[in-house]
């Protein structure tokens, strides 16, 4: 995330996320599923701006006309949370301008969620103690810890448990977006947890290695089979991208929940080089990408 002070309050960059790794452990009585992921933060940023509104009132505005600017917004909720629990009488008149596209597995509206935290927090001058806006985040999303934290972790429990790692040398990913949509919840109540979970270890060490072979081999994610029973046509974005590991990735797998894919490249011009390629497939927005604040 990157924050910056403007003319009339604060704008931030809210990154998408990619999980290099996620296992799922087993459901819990909660209904949520236990997890451990790795994710790193890539530099497609939603755009956030806040200003103070001496009204009180909290005000959402966003260019993406399919999205709610109300309650429902993962940005309002954060916002109200936070005044909720410093009883601050102050308001906002947040602008969000949209470029993670949304049920794609990218996180963007946990990112826009912790972006507003992180602002109004400064906007309000609440000095609010870290830990608490983790758990603050936590109760608005399972994946909106990690981006108080990024740019990469580990993240276990619902995804909330955030255990930072040491940046990783810039990586650099092929992201393809399909035009279809995944919903979370759908996906969670596909998915089987395994007798015997992948341990995440070996991933965690590979990043920390920096070779991109090494990473490429360990990628894995548990929700990709069950994502693509439900929508099958993934499984053409899941081959186009296969086709490319050896000449120009190391590795692809699925984020999250789906639906975006992602290609993991040796440098920037293989990252280029399978963007052109893949552009010609039509499986959907194509884009390079690499892992950033
Ligand atoms: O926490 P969040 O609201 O992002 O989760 C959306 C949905 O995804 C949950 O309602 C749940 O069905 C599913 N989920 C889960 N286990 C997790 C995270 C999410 O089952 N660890």
């Amino acid at each position: 995330m990157i924050v910056r002070p403007t003319a009339g309050g604060v704008e931030v960059l809210a990154p998408a996320k990619l999980n290099l790794f996620l296992e799922v452990l087993g459901k819990r009585p909660d209904g949520y599923h236990e997890l451990e992921s790795l994710m790193v933060a890539v530099d497609l940023y939603d755009t956030l701006s806040f200003a103070d509104d001496a009204s009180g009132r909290v005000t959402l505005r966003c260019d993406d006309p399919s999205l709610p600017t109300d309650g429902r917004n993962l940005v309002v909720k954060a916002a109200e949370r936070l005044r909720a629990e410093s009883g601050c009488p102050r308001g906002a008149a947040i602008e969000l301008r949209k470029s993670i596209p949304a049920q794609a597995g990218l996180a963007g509206g946990s990112s826009d969620a912790a972006a507003a935290l992180v602002a109004l927090d400064r906007l309000w001058e609440l000095n609010t103690p870290p830990g608490r806006l983790s758990e603050l985040a936590g109760e608005i999303g399972s994946d909106v810890p990690f981006f108080l934290h990024g740019p990469a972790a580990v993240c276990r429990g619902r995804g909330e448990r955030v255990e930072e790692l040491a940046p990783p040398r810039a990586l650099h990913f092929v992201l393809v977006c399909p035009e279809v949509g995944l919903s979370t919840a759908d996906v969670y109540r596909h998915v089987t947890p395994p007798a015997r979970p992948r341990p995440i270890g070996p991933v965690v060490q590979a990043l920390a290695g920096g070779g991109t072979a090494a990473l490429g081999s360990c990628l894995f994610n548990r929700l990709q089979s069950p994502a693509e029973e439900l929508a099958p046509v993934l499984r053409h974005v899941r081959d186009g991208l296969a086709e490319l590991v050896g000449p120009s990735l190391d590795g692809s797998l699925m984020s999250g929940s789906g639906s975006a894919y992602f290609g993991l490249a040796r440098d920037r011009g293989a990252a280029e080089d399978a963007a052109r390629r893949l552009e010609t497939l039509g499986l959907g927005r194509v884009r390079v990408v690499t892992s950033g604040p």
